[in-house]
């Protein structure tokens, strides 16, 4: 194993000990193995690569104060990704199957999960393709289940740092009866343009409104929406094509925990300004907070570029504290390997 600078880490793949993969075949699971090799050979005619037939996760492993390793919700994933597995006409992994998969692989990379302390922790990229070859658009006779596993530090350079971020009105996420409530690669797909024009012109990320009428906050290319009102209330979008965010679902209820109000209801355009914070929530952003948002002309200034606002600070802490077992988990969030 390569020695790994684990404070220096930045969100992309690296290599490990390898991954998990299963086969489903004539109306059942193989019982998986682990493959060191970062690579799949899959038939030319697969329907991911045709038809997009494919959904994925995303959650987290921690090392903990206590030195145990524990993953963050992996149920809440689990049943997010059969919901997406029916939408998308793919066999829903069994909740048993998920865990033990997170299990298996984690196992086998222990020593990539970073250590307590640094800050870092273990991203968990499970994967549902259609691997069968299906020409005739319809769903495929076979179908590999994959949970690919790499240490992570932050998502965007600099820790809890506010980031700009701009909303193009001539490009959407997902359609009003679309999949934007589900996990499948075709939502950030069609996001990859505007997210590149994005930042290529100095925003790391673009928030989405609602493709139908363009009034409403929907979420942004890579997590869901907060807005803070100055008295506290949390307030997030409610909305057919936002992806139900597992954090976002985490803080809302540490927020509540906390004697905030949570509000999740349509959040127009306008009411932005009326926000004295704001942030992007999700397994790998955590809690990112915004501090301008620009729409076209219009430059909404929602704080100072190095200022991270008292309650989306309260909430990251919260969050990181449960998940590095610092405070008393008293939820049953966090789930020992
Ligand atoms: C996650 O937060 O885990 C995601 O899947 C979003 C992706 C943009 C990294």
């Amino acid at each position: 194993m390569k020695e790994i600078d684990w404070k220096s880490l930045g969100f992309g793949f690296s290599e490990t000990n390898g991954h998990i993969q299963y086969v489903w075949k004539d109306g059942a699971w193989d019982r998986g193995e682990l493959v060191k090799e970062p690579y799949l050979k899959m038939h030319i005619g697969a329907s991911c690569l045709h038809y997009g037939q494919e959904c994925f996760e995303g959650m987290k492993v921690f090392a903990c104060k206590d030195g145990k390793i524990r993953a963050f919700r992996p149920q809440a994933n689990a049943a997010r990704m059969q919901r997406t597995a029916v939408r998308t006409v793919m066999p829903p992994v069994p909740e048993e199957m998920f865990l033990d998969a997170l299990k298996r692989v984690v196992n086998a990379n222990r020593d990539y999960v970073p250590p307590y302390g640094t800050g870092g922790s273990m991203y968990i990229r499970p994967l549902l393709i259609g691997t069968g070859p299906q020409i005739g658009v319809a769903p495929a006779h076979e179908y590999t289940f994959i949970i690919m596993v790499m240490p992570v530090g932050n998502y965007y350079k600099g820790g809890i740092k506010p980031v700009r971020c701009v909303i193009y009105d001539n490009w959407d996420r997902a359609a009003p009866q679309g999949m934007g409530d589900v996990k499948v690669g075709g939502n950030y797909a069609a996001s990859l343009f505007a997210h590149e024009t994005a930042k290529k012109n100095g925003w790391p990320v673009e928030l989405y409104l609602d493709a139908k009428t363009h009034q409403y906050v929907e979420e942004f290319s890579t997590s869901n929406f907060i807005g803070i009102k100055p008295d506290g209330t949390y307030v997030t979008p409610d909305s057919p094509s936002v992806l139900p965010s597992v954090t976002n679902d985490t803080l809302r209820t540490i927020a509540a925990d906390l004697g905030q109000k949570v509000e999740v209801r349509k959040i127009p355009f306008e009411e932005i300004e009326t926000f004295s914070e704001v942030a992007a929530c999700g397994t790998a952003v955590v809690v990112t907070p915004v501090w301008e948002i620009t729409r076209g002309d219009k430059v909404i200034k929602i704080c100072e570029p190095d200022a991270v606002g008292p309650h989306l600070r309260r909430l990251h802490d919260t969050v990181q504290d449960i998940q590095y077992g610092r405070i008393p988990d008293t939820h049953g969030w966090c789930y020992e390997l």
